[in-house]
């Protein structure tokens, strides 16, 4: 549904039905259908949104190369069985034009948030307008996006709202790679590459360890830092930023 006032009738006639809900900005792969799978199980019925949000974008060349396959998006979502999809304009959720907006000043700026000025005011503003439309008894977050879905269980206690925000562990390709939307922009050679990165995070003894490790390979790190016992990093491979996280406790100690 891209109208929104198509949307609100179909909202309302799902009285007190419980809605798990999963936010995505679409180029969906296995990792979405795994939240999917979460919520159509633990919900009585589903929702999807598809909306690439311009406002959590620092970089317009990455908003613009961010991969958009709406018809594909839609028949794995059909296949799945969720009940609704809510896929609005940016006119649609930003009727004021974005100058109301939501910004957390401490764990919003460290990380992620230190090298994308605006990212998680973006984020948070869109997942709080999203939340109000779809009214979800759950919604699900991957733990890819570590500090996103901690600043979004933030939020959602912090504005006590109704909602429960639930964090689903990170799917992999069979070499490691956590499932994004940007791998399929990778060049072969770089998606080789790209599996060092959670090798890194998860053998290094430090975080110091893994940057160094990481920068002999040949990515530019944005930061590896360790937080509530995991270890995140940002990295880029040419214009393609990557971002993963593991656990602490996996770390070898040697
Ligand atoms: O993780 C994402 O895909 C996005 O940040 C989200 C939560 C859909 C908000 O645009």
């Amino acid at each position: 549904m891209r109208d929104l006032d198509d949307w609100r009738r179909w909202r309302a006639d799902q009285d007190s039905r419980r809605l798990g809900f999963v936010p995505t900005m679409g180029a969906l792969h296995a990792g979405h259908a795994a939240l999917v799978r979460r919520s159509l199980a633990e919900c009585e019925a589903t929702v999807v949104s598809i909306f690439v949000n311009p406002t959590q974008f620092d970089d317009p060349v990455d908003l613009a190369a961010y991969p958009q396959v709406l018809e594909a998006d839609l028949d794995l979502l059909r296949g799945l069985g969720v009940a609704a999809v809510l896929a609005p304009s940016a006119e649609a959720i930003y009727p004021d034009g974005y100058h109301y907006r939501l910004s957390e000043d401490s764990l919003s700026r460290r990380f992620c948030g230190a090298h994308r000025p605006g990212h998680f005011d973006g984020v948070l503003t869109v997942v709080m307008r999203l939340l109000n439309l779809v009214r979800p008894w759950r919604a699900y977050f991957g733990e890819k996006d570590y500090q996103q879905m901690r600043l979004v269980q933030g939020m959602a206690e912090a504005f006590f709202m109704d909602v429960e925000v639930i964090a689903c562990a990170t799917e992999r390709d069979a070499d490691g790679l956590a499932l994004s939307s940007r791998n399929r922009r990778l060049s072969e050679t770089q998606r080789q590459l790209a599996a060092t990165l959670p090798l890194a995070l998860r053998e290094s003894r430090t975080a110091e360890a893994a940057r160094q490790r990481l920068e002999s390979a040949g990515f530019e790190v944005d930061y590896v830092a360790d937080f509530e016992q995991r270890r995140l990093a940002a990295v880029r491979l040419g214009a393609i930023r990557l971002i993963d996280n593991v656990p602490l406790g996996l770390h070898r100690h040697d």
